[in-house]
C-alpha cells in the first residue's frame, strides 16, 4: 500500500532506496529545490504507507509560460523503487502530469486508465486539482527525455501513448554512470498530444529518424 503526497525538498535525505538505480539521474539538492519551488502541484512523491522512506517520486514541471506556442508539460524525473514496480504507480503519476498539462475536460482517474468521475462524484483529486479543471494549464503537449537503451521505460510509454519526436544526439555524454555505446548516449525526446494540440502539430511520426544535436533543443 502506497501514499501519494506532493514532493517536499527534504525528501531528498530519504530517497536513496529510488535513486539508487542506473536508470535515475540524481542532481544537486537546489534542483530539486527549485521545482518545489516553482512547480509544486507537479511534484509528488510515494511512500509505502507503513514506514516514511521514499519509495518513488516525479518532478515535473510546464514551460515556456503561455501564451508561448511552444508551452508544455515536462516530465524531467520519474522513478519507482525496484519493489514497488508493476502496481500501477508510473502510469498513476503520469496522469496527473498530463492532466494537469490538459485542459481539464478528462477526469484524472479516467486518464490514469479508470473509469473516471460519474456524475455526481466529483470530488477534490489527490493532488488537490478541482474537477473542474482549475489548475489545468492548457499545454500543447506534455514530453520527456529518455536513453535510448531504457527499453522498460520506453516501452512503457508507448504504452500510455507517447512517441518519439526526435532522437537527441550526445543527450546523455558527460552525465555521471552512463555508457559509451550510441544508445547511451542519445536521447530520446518523447512526446503526446494534450487536447490544444487538435491538429497533431507537436508529434510526428518518424521521430526515431529525426537527428539533432543538445543545442538544437535548448535552442
Ligand atoms: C519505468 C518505470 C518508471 C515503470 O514504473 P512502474 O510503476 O513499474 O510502471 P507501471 O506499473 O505504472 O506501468 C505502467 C504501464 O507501463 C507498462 N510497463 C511497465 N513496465 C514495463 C515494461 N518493462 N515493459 C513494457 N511495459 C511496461 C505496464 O504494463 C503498465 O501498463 P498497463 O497498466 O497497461 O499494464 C520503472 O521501471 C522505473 O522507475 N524505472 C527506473 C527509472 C526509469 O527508467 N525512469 C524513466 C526514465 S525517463
Amino acid at each position: 500500500m502506497s501514499i501519494l503526497r506532493p514532493f517536499e525538498a527534504t525528501d531528498i535525505l530519504r530517497f536513496h532506496a529510488v535513486n539508487a538505480d542506473p536508470w535515475t539521474a540524481t542532481y544537486h539538492n537546489g534542483y530539486y529545490a527549485s521545482y518545489v519551488a516553482q512547480w509544486p502541484d507537479l511534484c509528488y512523491t510515494v511512500e509505502g504507507a507503513f514506514d516514511d522512506q521514499v519509495r518513488a517520486y516525479m518532478i515535473a514541471k510546464d514551460e515556456p509560460p503561455p501564451p508561448d506556442k511552444q508551452h508544455h508539460g515536462h516530465l524531467t524525473a520519474l522513478s519507482i523503487c525496484p519493489a514497488y514496480r508493476g502496481l500501477g504507480l508510473a502510469r498513476v503519476c503520469m496522469a496527473m502530469l498530463e492532466r494537469l498539462s490538459s485542459d481539464g475536460s478528462a477526469g484524472w482517474a479516467e486518464a490514469a486508465g479508470g473509469e473516471g468521475e460519474r456524475e455526481g462524484e466529483a470530488t477534490e483529486g489527490a493532488n488537490g486539482s478541482h474537477p473542474d479543471g482549475t489548475d489545468c494549464v492548457d499545454a500543447f503537449f506534455v514530453d520527456l527525455f529518455v536513453r535510448c537503451n531504457n527499453h522498460r521505460a520506453i516501452a512503457m510509454y508507448e504504452k500510455l501513448g507517447y512517441s518519439v519526436f526526435r532522437r537527441v544526439v550526445d543527450y546523455y555524454n558527460g552525465m555521471e554512470g552512463v555508457g559509451s555505446t550510441r544508445d547511451e548516449l542519445d536521447g530520446f525526446d518523447m512526446r503526446k498530444s494534450m487536447p490544444k494540440d487538435t491538429d497533431g502539430t507537436y508529434v510526428r511520426a518518424n521521430g526515431r529518424e529525426v537527428l539533432v544535436s543538445p543545442e538544437e533543443v535548448w535552442a
